[in-house]
């Protein structure tokens, strides 16, 4: 079978990991989850006190991070496995504030297409990756859900990742990353126009995923 590369993105709560996940396994690519780095750096500023608002800190504390992205939701801080310290909504905060700077998105872009180079047949989520890192994936996906519905589905992966957590406080923080996300001045999350937009409030896991692996094999 050809390797394609597809980018998958959308904002917070969407589904875009478990969808990408299931089509990587599917079309036999390697999955990759590119907020993860973004959730790594803002987890390294959180444990070294670093002022959010105080930008040159940030950028200057990227010389002491070396992050190693893995497929299938892994990734390695100095050399440590902290997938499974990322998941908060502590951390999802840090990391939508972080990923509003220029430098912070072009130390993370910059890995991420070397991974992709290195990955030929991979299947990649995140805010910026149709519009910015894998600009010539032949398929790009642009996953949509209504407000209610991606706050369930985030409730219940942080229940089901062992995290305590209430619809409203969820709602709050979908809310307040999304404004972010897609207000930022550096690469905002967009839906490209050669994206293929899916509303997945309605459908099940498994329609989205038949509905995005038959567009991959159409082009395979
Ligand atoms: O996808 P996830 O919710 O784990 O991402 C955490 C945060 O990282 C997002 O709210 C967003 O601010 C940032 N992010 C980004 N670009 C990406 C992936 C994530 O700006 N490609």
């Amino acid at each position: 079978m050809k390797k394609i590369n597809i980018a998958i993105d959308g904002p917070s709560g969407v589904g875009k990991s478990s969808v990408a996940k299931e089509i990587a396994k599917r079309l036999d690519l390697v999955f990759i989850n590119t907020g993860l780095m973004y959730r790594a750096i803002g987890y390294y500023c959180l444990n070294h006190n670093i002022d959010l608002e105080n930008e040159q800190k940030i950028i200057e504390s990227l010389k002491e991070i070396d992050l190693n992205l893995l497929p299938n939701e892994k990734i390695e801080l100095n050399g440590v496995d902290i997938t499974n310290k990322l998941w908060s909504d502590q951390i999802s905060l840090i990391a939508s504030k972080v990923a509003k700077l220029p430098k912070v998105r072009e130390f993370c872009v910059h890995k991420q297409q070397l991974i992709a180079k290195n990955n030929p047949g991979i299947v990649m989520e995140g805010r910026d990756i149709g519009s910015v890192v894998l600009k010539d994936a032949e398929l790009k996906i642009f996953l949509e859900a209504n407000n209610e519905i991606r706050t369930k589905r985030r409730v219940e992966q942080l229940l089901a990742k062992g995290i305590n957590a209430n619809e409203a406080d969820v709602l709050k923080n979908i809310i307040e990353r999304d404004k972010r996300d897609s207000e930022r001045d550096a690469t905002p999350l967009i839906k490209v126009p050669e994206a293929i937009a899916i509303d997945t409030s309605y459908l099940t896991l498994e329609e989205v995923i038949q509905n995005i692996v038959e567009l991959a094999k159409e082009i395979i």
